[in-house]
């Protein structure tokens, strides 16, 4: 454990980057967390929803257990989350589960962790309040809070990899099938989810408005309603909206609900800090080879974007070409400018990854994982996990 001084962002990741021995390191500022969790709060105490993390955006434990302290649950998508899940959170806060995968082989398991369960298809629902209740289970199942995911069909994401409502969707009961359907027997709540990275709640507003205009019936029926996360609070504006959206809701029908944010708790907080391992030049640019490679940072490849570095100055003197270390062409981060001049064992620290990096990055060339390090609130730095050959060589 190694103390560095609280200061603000950059700064405090520039001073604990110093003190890290090996790269890379993926390092998660838990002062971020706390304090998105604070605003959280405040959307909680103003408008009396409930706040959940979902974890699909960060899943190491020790960020968990923060985070648990703070929420009224968590989020999650398969067996394993729902385990983790528990296991941290014990009986402070409640577990809420959706997904497309749900199978006969870990139903039985997952009905033990989770105490929401929001089917995502009729057919899962009739498949699982049916058969799996007489055959299987017996009771389990009253035990559940169940909900349906519904799809509202409104499309706000652009790349329709990541638009829950694109054509041919699998994500959620389109409404119309709904509004044919006159009893939801044993359904208590709804959920959506319908967009990514967004700071504009004018666009939840226009789904929520839509789904009560088409479900209005249905929802003064239901016990609660799950938002879903995708949106970013970053000033005090968009937290209003956000909290007059809920309490315009609860002041319609008696719900209780939910938020679920994921990236918009842990995005800022995480930070992967490399060294550069190697300069030459190709086609008269300097290229700077790093310790890291985009499959610590597999969104980089997958939307082709270009990740934000602390040290970054786009008026600095010097650029640089800041390539993975992989042997695959394409593992490029991209062209850079710096204050200062970059040589071998120089740190750079992309900022903002602290949701969807790590819970995907491999070991594809036998590089290993970076360090997971989390810089506690009042300076410190704790070694969560560093990874080895035994790890990879026990991975298949
Ligand atoms: C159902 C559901 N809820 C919540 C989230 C969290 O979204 P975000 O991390 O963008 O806030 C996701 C992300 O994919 C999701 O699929």
């Amino acid at each position: 454990m190694i103390s560095v001084s609280k200061k603000v962002d950059s700064e405090r990741i520039l001073i604990a980057s110093d003190k890290i021995n090996q790269t890379p390191a993926f390092v998660y500022d838990e002062s971020v967390i706390i304090d998105r969790l604070a605003a959280l709060s405040e959307v909680k105490k103003n408008s009396g929803c409930q706040i959940l993390y979902s974890i699909k955006a960060a899943t190491m434990r020790g960020l968990l257990e923060t985070i648990a302290n703070r929420v009224d649950g968590f989020s999650v998508s398969s067996l394993f989350e729902c385990q983790i899940a528990r296991e941290i959170i014990g009986d402070r806060g409640t577990v809420h589960l959706t997904t497309p995968g749900l199978r006969d082989d870990e139903f039985g398991s997952i009905v033990e962790y989770v105490d929401y369960i929001s089917f995502n298809s009729l057919s899962q629902w009739q498949y699982y309040q049916g058969h799996i209740q007489k055959d299987i289970l017996g009771d389990e199942i009253q035990k559940l809070n169940c909900g349906l995911r519904i799809n509202p069909e409104i499309s706000f994401v652009k790349d329709e990899r990541y638009d829950p409502c694109r054509k041919y969707s699998k994500l959620g009961v389109p409404i119309p099938e709904l509004e044919n359907i006159k009893h939801l027997e044993n359904i208590q709540g709804l959920h959506l989810h319908n967009n990514c990275e967004s700071s504009d709640y004018t666009e939840l507003k226009q789904t929520v408005d839509h789904v009560c205009l088409l479900l209005g019936q249905t929802l003064e029926r239901m016990q609660w309603i799950n938002l879903g996360g995708g949106y970013f609070i970053d000033n005090e504006k968009q937290q209003h909206e956000l909290e007059q959206i809920i309490q315009d809701l609860k002041d319609t029908y008696t719900l209780d609900v939910f938020i679920e944010p994921g990236k918009g708790i842990v995005g800022s907080a995480g930070s992967l800090v490399s060294s550069v391992i190697d300069m030459f030049e190709s086609d008269g640019k300097q290229v700077a080879i790093l310790d890291t490679t985009v499959n610590h940072l597999p969104e980089v490849f997958e939307y082709q974007y270009k990740p934000e570095i602390v040290q970054e100055n786009s008026e600095g003197g010097y650029e640089y070409r800041l390539a993975g270390c992989s042997c695959l062409s394409g593992d490029m981060f991209g062209d850079y400018r710096f204050e200062q001049v970059l040589s071998i064992g120089s740190r750079v620290i992309f900022k903002n990854v602290g949701a969807y990096m790590f819970v995907k990055a491999n070991t594809f060339n036998g590089i290993n994982l970076p360090a997971v390090i989390i810089l506690k609130s009042d300076g410190v730095l704790v070694l969560q996990k560093e990874f080895s050959y035994a790890d990879f060589r026990g991975k298949y």
